[in-house]
């Protein structure tokens, strides 16, 4: 007997493992004993509403909203924008730390396109976008507003996608960066010393 309903346990478990009972996915929410507000009604990116006319339940926030984390007196260090106008200056500290890091960033996420010294001419440009892409050192973009450019990083322009995942102290490393390749390519001759100056006068 004993024998007997141990074979009967095996027969039944190797029919129950051969029927494919393991578990399935299920498309309906789990039973939930202590609910503690884990499932809420809520709306999911993109979703319909039909509360809205145009029944899209992602709304853009009323005009002057500020979010929470933003302390309004900080609003230009995380914007780039003074109210609605673009900023000039730094409201970071500019130190020669901020500069390295700012060459590092840049040569990460804008040397491959803009190149090492801004011109526009990164090795992407070999590939794709040649002609496209804005050289730092054109009269343009060295009166764009600091702001602006800090804004331009985070949001991009035209075919270029922005980088919002770069920190905001980051960006204006950056910011820092390109102001000083500008200065780079065009320092005026009155800012070398006469040595420098008599090393170039030779052939
Ligand atoms: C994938 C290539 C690519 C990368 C990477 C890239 N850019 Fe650009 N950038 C462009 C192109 C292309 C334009 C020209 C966009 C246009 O005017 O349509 C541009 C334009 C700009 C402009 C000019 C905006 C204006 O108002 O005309 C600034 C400033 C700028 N980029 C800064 C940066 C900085 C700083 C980085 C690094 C954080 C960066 N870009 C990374 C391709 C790139």
């Amino acid at each position: 007997m004993r024998n007997f309903l141990l074979a009967l346990a095996i027969v039944l478990f190797a029919a129950l493992a051969a029927a494919g009972w393991r578990g399935r996915k299920s498309e309906r929410p789990p039973l939930q004993i202590f609910p503690d507000m884990k499932s809420q009604p809520k709306y999911k990116t993109q979703a319909e509403t039909p509360f809205f006319a145009d029944a899209r339940a992602d709304r853009v926030p009323v005009s002057g909203t500020i979010p929470v984390e933003i302390d309004p007196r900080d609003a230009y260090r995380l914007t780039g924008k003074i109210r609605d106008r673009w900023g000039d200056g730094f409201p970071v500290k500019v130190t020669s730390a901020l500069l390295e890091r700012g060459r590092q960033r840049f040569g990460i996420y804008c040397a491959p396109c803009h190149g090492l010294t801004g011109s526009g001419d990164g090795v992407v440009t070999e590939y794709a976008l040649k002609g496209v892409v804005a050289n730092f050192n054109s009269d343009r973009l060295r009166n764009l507003a600091d702001g602006q450019i800090f804004w331009t990083i985070a949001n991009g322009k035209g075919q270029m996608m922005g980088y919002p995942h770069i920190a905001a102290d980051d960006r204006w490393a950056i910011v820092a960066w390109v102001r000083t390749l500008q200065l780079s390519q065009a320092a005026p001759l009155a800012d070398a010393t006469e040595a420098e100056r008599s090393k170039w006068r030779t052939p």
